[in-house]
């Protein structure tokens, strides 16, 4: 069974052990001897080990899942050249981490909040040689998407990887235009639920134009509700929102 080490056990690498320890051996380092503890406890197939000042990663397949800003305080600590380094850091360049850790390959992913329902949409690039292995691994956290540029995975970034906020701020707008319309909350939210459980096999079979079309019928509600939408700007706002979230990557990753 090949050994995964995680650097770093918060949310995200907790996700991934979760998806991960059934085909994998995982090894898992940290700072911090009680949040570790309390991981094995709840995971219990692990193998846990606090960070010392020198830890050798010689020939690991390590996943890096600490804060970006946490990288130049990490890498001095650990020595040797790892096999494989899989990095799910936001906005953080392969060019960063090749200057802070060495390995023989890199991988930079973006996966996304869904990670700890397992149902994580995550981008990928990197060196072609780790590709399937990638693939593989994080594809047990979900769905994964390759891509052939770090452009265009900090476009992903903006889709994807703050999805969960924008989908969010749709969800609660339409259980707050319920409320507005005289709905209680409980029934509004509920309903906004149902709504997005059900509309991820829709988009999944069809193109949201054709949803859309499927949907409104001249001169009805839907026909009424969409204009309002439109007049609004609703689309408009989304495209913003990706091209400032885009933008925001570029800039974080000239830091
Ligand atoms: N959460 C998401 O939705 C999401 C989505 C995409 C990408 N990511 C990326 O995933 C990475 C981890 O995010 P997260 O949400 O899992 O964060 P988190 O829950 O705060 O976990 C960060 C982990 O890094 C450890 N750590 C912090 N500073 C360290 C240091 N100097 N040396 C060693 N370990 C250190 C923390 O240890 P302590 O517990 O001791 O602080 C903790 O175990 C980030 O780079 C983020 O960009 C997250």
């Amino acid at each position: 069974m090949t050994k995964l080490t995680f650097l770093g056990n918060g949310n995200m690498a907790k996700a991934l052990i979760k998806g991960l320890m059934k085909d994998y051996k995982i090894e898992v380092l940290g700072r911090n001897k009680t949040s570790l503890n309390n991981l094995k406890n709840e995971l219990q197939d692990i193998e846990i080990s606090l960070l010392n000042d020198t830890n050798d990663i010689s020939d690991k397949n390590i996943i890096l899942c600490v804060k970006p800003n946490s990288l130049d305080d990490l890498s001095p600590k650990l020595t040797g050249i790892a096999h494989s380094l899989y990095s799910v850091l936001a906005g953080t360049k392969i060019e960063t981490l090749k200057d802070k850790i060495e390995s023989k390959n890199y991988i930079r992913t973006m996966p996304n909040l869904s990670a700890s329902y397992l149902k994580s949409m995550t981008t990928i690039t990197g060196d072609e040689a780790l590709k399937q292995d990638a693939m593989k691994i994080f594809g047990n956290i979900g769905n994964t998407l390759w891509v052939k540029s770090q452009k265009e995975l900090d476009i992903a970034t903006a889709v994807a990887g703050s999805g969960p906020a924008y989908l969010a701020l749709i969800a609660e707008s339409l259980a707050d235009g319920g409320v507005n319309a005289g709905l209680t909350r409980a029934d509004a939210t509920k309903l906004v639920q149902g709504l997005f459980e059900g509309f991820s096999p829709l988009l999944n079979n069809n193109t949201p134009a054709s949803i859309k079309d499927g949907v409104m019928s001249p001169g009805g509600t839907t026909a009424a509700g969409y204009s309002a939408m439109e007049r609004c700007g609703v689309r408009n706002g989304m495209i913003e929102a990706i091209n400032s979230a885009y933008n925001k990557a570029i800039e974080l990753g000239k830091k």
